[in-house]
């Protein structure tokens, strides 16, 4: 989600070109319908015996769109809630936002209100980008969102399908550690880029999940021959950076006849490009199956168990477990790493918890249930640099109530996770990184999904339990075997990008030997 960069094109977009086409009279129209929906909603509310949402004041027209320049709305939200309260609406243009801000009221849009919020509101990029809503994570809560959700758990995200995928996790892991080693061997103290080596190893598994194998390079006729890293730049970096793009008819629907072909063309470049590779990804698999050969992957368990389904959707299904497997566990495990690196102490526990259980075993994730404090610094972690910041929208598709308020159909929802976990009145010091916040009092499990990090409700993601694994075992394993110190000038280097938080640069750290 991002409403970054719309002002600016609010600022560029050349209405010239609606005007040559001669259609004012369109732009007349779809404002006359607007103005009257706006009417017959406001009747709606007056009928109704609940308040109406405090408004973040705007501009007419335009709303609050010029308000949100800065690329961080999540941030901007969270500082309204201050004046405005947790809960209040906005305008973007034309369209109502209703925006969340702490546990209470994300809680009841989530779980309470689900049967008038299950839907997602996609912008014009995601659309494409997801084939119109061909994902699990995208589609609404409809059967179909019910049939891929159940194939994506038995094959891949479930409990049993981890089992089955453990051997790939333990592959990751050891080859995180052998590539540090060698960095240390070859550069001695010299900085480490953590996202270098654990992005690629991240890709990988996400390959052999979804396909079977990693792979090397491709060759398709519409695109040529395409290395393993141009294959990752295609599947995930490029689509990672189109998902958050603008188009300003987003904002105002009743002018969507107005082309908009630079921003057209290059999301569907985008797609083709990346429907190109996954074409050419998926006829290998199918060579591999014709010649009898079977693997344990999404794919293989599609072509028995997913016959309804086209080419193309199996082609989207088989794209989110590498998108969603390459992202959001790297943005968890590089700032995790981060905060230990800045902080000796913390380290240092981990280190001691982790010499206390396992002596001088690796760590696996048979382990990981007996270290509370790692599974706090991976909370703690999710808390403040949640990787979605805000859920991807929600929709009110019937009137609704949030917070006691009332909420007309048509409104988006946006659950600021972010503004969640910034909430002073449900987190002490919030800004700090303290993952000893988790184990102050009596332990309880349960405490770790207050970051809803994951989300909540019918709807929380499919893959935490991975995410969970992965992350704790690998932040576990580079603990136990080398000691983090950031780089100098490193701790200021905080900054954020993209749909997931990102830290804008990569760390880089100085890494030692233990022992
Ligand atoms: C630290 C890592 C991760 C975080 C913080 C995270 C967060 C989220 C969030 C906030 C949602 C939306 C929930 C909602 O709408 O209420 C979600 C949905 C989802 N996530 Fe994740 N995710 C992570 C890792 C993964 C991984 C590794 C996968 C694996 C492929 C995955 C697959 C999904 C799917 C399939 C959904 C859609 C669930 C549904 O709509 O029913 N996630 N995730």
């Amino acid at each position: 989600m991002a409403l970054m960069g719309a002002a600016m094109e609010l600022q560029e977009m050349s209405m010239g070109t609606a005007f040559a086409v001669g259609a004012p009279a369109v732009a007349l129209g779809g404002l006359c319908l607007f103005l009257i929906n706006g009417y017959v909603i406001e009747q709606r509310r007056r009928r109704s015996p609940l308040p109406p949402l405090p408004e973040v004041p705007g501009l007419p027209v335009i709303g609050n769109l010029l308000q949100l320049k800065e690329k961080k709305p999540h941030m901007t939200f969270a500082r309204w809630a201050k004046t405005y309260g947790p809960i209040y609406s906005i305008k973007t243009g034309s369209n109502t936002i209703v925006v969340l801000n702490n546990n209470d009221v994300a809680k009841e849009a989530m779980v309470t209100r689900f049967s008038s919020i299950s839907t997602r509101k996609l912008t014009k990029a995601l659309s494409i980008l997801t084939f119109n809503k061909c994902m699990v994570a995208t589609s609404d809560y409809d059967d179909f969102h019910k049939t891929v959700k159940r194939h994506i758990l038995t094959s891949v995200l479930g409990p049993n399908a981890q089992k089955r995928h453990r051997c790939h996790r333990d592959t990751l892991i050891a080859n995180i550690v052998k590539d540090f080693h060698a960095h240390v061997k070859d550069y001695g103290l010299q900085p480490v880029n953590f996202r270098n080596i654990f992005e690629s190893e991240l890709f990988g598994l996400a390959m052999k999940e979804a396909i079977g194998s990693d792979v090397e390079s491709i060759y398709m006729e519409e695109l040529g021959k395409l290395s393993r890293h141009e294959i990752f730049t295609v599947l995930v970096k490029d689509p990672m950076e189109g998902a958050i793009d603008v188009d300003w008819r987003d904002f105002f629907p009743y002018l969507k006849w107005i082309p908009n072909r630079t921003f057209e063309m290059k999301i569907e470049k985008m797609d083709f490009r990346r429907q190109a590779v996954m074409k050419a990804l998926i006829m290998e698999q199918r060579k591999r199956v014709a010649s009898g050969e079977e693997k344990n992957s999404y794919f293989d368990y599609l072509l028995t168990e997913g016959k309804s389904l086209t080419e193309k959707q199996i082609a989207m299904l088989l794209w989110e477990v590498i998108i969603e497997t390459s992202d959001t566990t790297l943005v968890t495990s590089e700032w995790a790493m981060y905060e230990l690196a800045k902080n000796p102490k913390m380290q240092d526990r981990l280190y001691q918890e982790i010499h206390g259980v396992c002596g001088s075993d690796k760590i696996t994730e048979e382990k990981l249930c007996q270290l509370p404090f790692l599974s706090a610094v991976f909370h703690e972690t999710l808390r403040k640099y949640s990787p979605a910041p805000v859920i991807p929208l929600r929709f009110a598709h019937e009137d609704t109530e949030l917070g006691g308020y009332f909420v007309p159909a048509g409104s988006e929802i946006v659950i600021n996770i972010y503004g969640c976990n910034m909430d002073e009145n449900q987190w002490e010091t919030p800004k700090e990184w303290n993952p000893e916040r988790f184990l102050d009092k009596k332990y309880d499990q349960n405490d770790m999904h207050k970051t809803m990090a994951f989300g909540g409700g019918r709807r929380m993601c499919a893959g935490s339990l991975q995410a969970m694994l992965i992350a704790c075992t690998s932040i576990g394993r580079l603990v136990q075997e080398f000691e983090w110190r950031l780089k100098d000038g490193e701790e200021e280097d905080v900054d954020i990008v993209g749909l997931t938080t990102q830290k804008l640069h990569p760390m880089h750290a100085i890494i030692r030997l233990r022992n």
